[in-house]
């Protein structure tokens, strides 16, 4: 199948970035948002990347406005009744992207389209048992900011058919241009079941007064050739979603180490969620 016509359902922080991607690659893409002010804000995003993606001479302005004018935002859901592939990156709550799935089951047509979630780190299979075709539901998961990261985890559930899988990583591949790599319907997938402890830690350290956060970061990034330290990297993740993949790791694993600890909750309590509020553990 020829993968053209695409959706992604949200625009914040990943949606937004996964609706340029998709844009910036030829293809056809509605994004589904829930009223016309959270679509204005989705659209100030994608704007404002591809703006940079002009200043920073990996994109030419005519090539802008080519992808501006292949997305069209929507609040209705049935607009995505002929979508071939769509990208739910909803926030990180389970019952709400469920709810979701079982709207796409309902609406998307095609019976070959492909339903996939961009979750962090939430069973994959619980979604695809939300809609009447769990076969062709999967895991496809960008990294933030999904415009530079290459990789994209491929998420299989153990319902996922195999034609599914290797469509969406070929078009992955191919028609995007990013690295796919294929993991287990398991806690935090490959990379987050390694990421999230990670950045848990270096919150853990500064809670308990062992170093400041401008040391944790400068250590990592001298220390170990890091793009950038693990607090201003929870601050780009952003602090809901780290609480959010930490809480629905640990409820399945029990594992120690993804347990949240209770300054990231009160962050998150506080509206303070890192770049996309303005203010986390740093300013912006
Ligand atoms: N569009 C296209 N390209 C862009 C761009 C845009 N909007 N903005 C920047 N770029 C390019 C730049 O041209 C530059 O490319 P070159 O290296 O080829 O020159 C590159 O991206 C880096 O950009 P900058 O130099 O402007 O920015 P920087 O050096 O400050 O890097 C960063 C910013 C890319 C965020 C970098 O710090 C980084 O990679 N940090 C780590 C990010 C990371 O680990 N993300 C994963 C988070 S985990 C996650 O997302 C999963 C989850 O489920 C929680």
């Amino acid at each position: 199948m020829s993968i053209q016509r695409t959706a992604v359902i949200g625009s914040g922080l990943m949606g937004a970035g996964i609706a340029e991607v998709l844009a910036k690659s030829g293809l056809d893409v509605i994004v589904r948002e829930i009223n016309e002010e959270t679509s204005a804000a989705g659209r100030a995003r994608i704007e404002k990347s591809l703006a940079r993606a002009v200043d920073k001479g990996k994109l030419d302005a005519a090539a802008r406005d080519e992808a501006l004018g292949r997305l069209r935002f929507t609040t209705d859901i049935n607009d995505l009744a002929d979508r071939q592939l769509v990208i739910e990156a909803a926030s990180e709550n389970e019952d709400i992207k469920k709810s979701i799935f079982a709207e796409l089951d309902k609406v998307v047509t095609d019976p070959e389209a492909i339903l996939a979630s961009n979750t962090s780190s939430m069973p994959i299979i619980r979604f695809a048992q939300s809609t009447s075709r769990p076969e062709r539901v999967l895991g496809v998961h960008f990294f933030n900011p999904a415009p530079v990261q290459p990789l994209v985890e491929i998420v299989s559930s153990v319902l996922t058919a195999e034609d599914v899988r290797d469509t969406v990583t070929t078009f992955v591949a191919d028609v995007l241009g990013k690295n796919p790599i294929q993991a287990d319907d398991r806690p935090g997938f490959i990379v987050n079941a390694l990421l999230i402890p990670y950045l848990l830690s270096a919150v853990r350290m500064l809670e308990s007064g062992f170093a400041t956060k401008e040391d944790i970061d400068a250590g990592m990034v001298g220390g170990c050739a890091h793009p950038m330290g693990p607090i201003k990297l929870a601050d780009l993740v952003g602090l809901d979603t780290c609480l959010y993949a930490a809480q629905s790791m640990y409820e399945e694993t029990g594992d120690p180490a993804a347990k949240p600890p209770i300054l990231l909750s009160r962050m998150v309590d506080a509206g303070l969620l890192g770049v996309k509020s303005g203010r986390g553990f740093y300013e912006y």
